[in-house]
């Protein structure tokens, strides 16, 4: 018993090495293009997997891939779900590894899910989830507000009589009924038309008019009647137009300070900052993000007081998209460096002092003038100004 929990222990800290790695989003994420192989990874510290157990199943259901001390799924053991017969195979070389990978072959659109890692007779029990992401292999990426063509080819079986079928997730586009009828879902309506003179040569394709962000995501073509029903899979990306330059205007201009205010435009969330040429972010006021479809809007005004550069930077941070606009501003009564800010304001306090060394002089001449005692008072021998004193002294000899 003791020795057991001793090396439940030490192998529960890996365990958590690992989840501290992988779990620290929801799971670990796993991308492949449709068709392609996908490995999925688990492993569990240490341990040699040969004689143990580990169960891989879908969406806490389908039943995937199960090793039970060398009895699996490809060596007789029943219970795969129908959808991964014969694609799902685990690495015998690595078990000795405590490494539980599977790797999924031919993945489908469908294979797309959350996969659990699971070993039941670990103490405590361990579940890995693992999400895998099937992208389809055809991709279309057009700019916003231009029209977006998604192929969708069959066969070169004329097809005007068949029903073919548009969907974006569970979301109707778009569908041809085998009298030629077309429809279009309720976010697609006047923007979808197919190729009338194509379908004879199985083109099911459709053009997407003034695409929409939102219009972004998977669409799948589908052919119901078919005998298989057949299926095709197109991303749509619909990437941001280029944002515009945030435009800058100058409302007030005194001879000590401008107001700046700057414009922008974006996808929300939207920030913008005043910055000088130093890259300071300089504090100014804003106006609420005002949002209209899938763009808002923001103005920042900010009062600058001294000569300089400034730059209105717009962050999208939603597509890792900035851009600026920048402007000179000369403020006159400043000089442009610092430097010389201090050379003026050293000028100002020489200036007083002399001021009042000068107001001093006068208050004190103006004393001795108007006092008689003053005008028989010899001079001082430590009195420094004793030609400025005189003079005063003798035109006020003359008044009295
Ligand atoms: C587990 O085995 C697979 C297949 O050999 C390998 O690709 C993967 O890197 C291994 N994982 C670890 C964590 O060693």
């Amino acid at each position: 018993m003791s020795p057991q929990r001793t090396s439940t222990t030490m192998e529960l800290l890996p365990l958590v090495c690992l989840c501290l790695l992988s779990c620290s989003g929801d799971a670990v994420r796993v991308v492949v293009e449709e068709g392609s192989d996908a490995v999925l990874p688990c492993l569990i510290s240490t341990e040699d997997l040969e004689g143990n157990k580990f169960d891989w199943k879908k969406d806490d259901q389908k039943e995937v891939f199960m090793y039970d001390a060398g009895i699996h799924h490809n060596n007789g053991r029943p219970g795969q779900d129908e959808q991964f017969k014969g694609r799902v195979s685990h690495f015998q070389d690595q078990l000795m590894n405590g490494n539980a990978s599977i790797k999924i072959t031919r993945t489908k659109m469908a294979d797309s899910g959350t996969y659990s890692c699971d070993f039941p007779r670990h103490q405590p029990r361990q579940t890995f989830n693992i999400e895998l992401v099937v992208d389809p292999r055809i991709k279309v990426v057009v700019k916003e507000d231009s029209d977006a063509v998604l192929p969708c080819l069959i066969s070169n079986n004329d097809i005007s009589g068949q029903v073919f079928d548009w969907k974006k997730g569970g979301q109707d586009v778009f569908i041809h009924y085998s009298d030629g009828r077309t429809t279009q879902g309720p976010d697609f309506t006047g923007r979808v038309s197919h190729f009338q003179h194509q379908l004879q040569n199985g083109n099911a394709s459709i053009k997407i008019r003034k695409t929409k962000m939102a219009d972004s995501g998977i669409y799948s073509c589908i052919f119901p009647d078919l005998r298989p029903s057949q299926t095709f899979y197109i991303k749509l990306d619909v990437a941001f137009g280029a944002a515009p330059e945030p435009t800058i205007h100058r409302p007030r201009d005194t001879k000590d300070s401008s107001l700046l205010q700057c414009e922008a435009h974006g996808v929300p969330p939207l920030k913008v900052e005043w910055k000088d040429s130093d890259n300071n972010t300089l504090k100014s006021e804003s106006t609420p993000e005002s949002e209209k479809g899938d763009r808002s809007s923001i103005t920042l005004n900010i009062t600058v007081t001294k000569t300089d550069n400034y730059r209105c930077v717009a962050t999208q941070k939603k597509i890792s998209h900035q851009i600026f606009a920048e402007t000179s501003v000369y403020i006159q009564g400043a000089a442009p460096e610092p430097g010389s800010n201090g050379w003026f304001t050293g000028f100002v306090v020489v200036g007083a002092v002399l001021g009042l060394v000068f107001i001093v002089l006068i208050v004190k001449k103006c004393r001795k003038g108007s006092t008689p005692v003053a005008a028989n008072r010899q001079p001082d021998a430590d009195d420094d100004t004793p030609m400025i004193e005189t003079e005063p002294v003798l035109v006020l000899h003359h008044a009295g």
